[in-house]
C-alpha cells in the first residue's frame, strides 16, 4: 500500500513540511506494508491552473510527475496550514489540477497546522467543497496541530503534545483501514467514472 503525504505550505522551511516528515516517520516505523511518498507543494512548483495544462507538456511537467505519484497511491495525508483563515492558494490549485481521477474514491486524512490556537478553517474549507470533482474521500477523523512550534520542538514537553501524539497514533491506523476498504470500492463495478466524471 502506498500513502502520499502532500504538504500545502507556501513557505520554504514550513512547519507543515516538518509535520509531514514526522507523520512519514511514524508510518515508516509502524506499518511495514505501507510505503510513503511525500509531495511538498512549495518544492514541486506546480503552475497555477490555466488552459495550457492540456497542451503544453513542458510547462506542466511538474504537475505530470505529481499526478503520476497520486495515481499510484492508495491514500493521502494533506498537511495544510491556515493562512488568514483560509487554505493556501497552492493547496487550492492542487485540488483544481487533480482532475484525472488521481484521487478518486481514495481516502485522505486532513491535518491542519497553526502556530497559534486556530487551524479549524482549512479543515472546514476542504471538507466543504474541494472533493467535488476529484472525488477524494476525506475520512471523518482529522488532526489539528495547534501551537505547532512547541509541538515540533523536541525540548518542549507538555500534555498537549502527549495528546497530539496519542491522537496521531490513533488516527494513522484508521486511515490505513480506510485505504484497504476503499480499494474494494474502486475495484467494484459500482464506480463509473467514465459516465459520471463530475460530482453534482
Ligand atoms: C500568510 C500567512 C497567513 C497566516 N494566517 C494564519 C491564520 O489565519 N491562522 C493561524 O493560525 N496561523 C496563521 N499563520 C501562521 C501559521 O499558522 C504558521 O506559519 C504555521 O507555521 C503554519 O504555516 P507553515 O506550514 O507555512 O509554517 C499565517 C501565516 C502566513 C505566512
Amino acid at each position: 500500500m502506498k500513502i502520499t503525504i502532500i504538504t500545502g505550505s507556501q513557505r520554504k522551511n514550513s512547519n507543515s513540511k516538518f509535520v509531514g516528515l514526522n507523520l512519514k516517520e511514524k508510518l515508516d516505523q509502524n506499518f511495514s506494508d505501507v510505503s510513503v511518498e511525500s509531495v511538498c507543494l512549495y518544492d514541486a512548483q506546480i503552475p497555477y491552473w490555466d488552459e495550457d495544462k492540456y497542451s503544453d507538456k513542458e510547462k506542466w511537467a511538474a504537475w505530470s510527475k505529481v499526478s503520476e505519484k497520486l495515481a499510484q497511491s492508495d491514500a493521502f495525508i494533506f498537511v495544510v496550514p491556515e493562512y488568514n483563515g483560509m487554505v493556501p492558494p497552492m493547496m487550492t490549485n492542487f485540488f483544481l489540477n487533480a482532475d484525472q481521477g488521481e484521487l478518486s474514491h481514495k481516502p485522505a486524512l486532513l491535518v491542519s497546522v497553526s502556530a497559534g490556537i486556530n487551524g479549524v478553517y482549512p479543515i472546514s474549507e476542504l471538507r466543504a467543497y474541494s472533493f467535488k470533482n476529484n472525488k477524494v474521500c476525506f475520512i471523518p477523523e482529522h488532526l489539528i496541530i495547534r501551537n505547532v512550534n512547541d509541538i515540533l520542538n523536541k525540548e518542549v514537553k507538555s500534555k498537549e503534545k502527549d495528546y497530539i501524539n496519542e491522537r496521531i497514533d490513533y488516527t494513522l491506523p484508521v486511515l490505513v483501514e480506510y485505504a484497504k476498504a476503499l480499494k474494494l470500492v474502486r475495484e467494484s463495478q459500482a464506480v463509473k467514472t467514465d459516465k459520471f466524471g463530475f460530482g453534482m
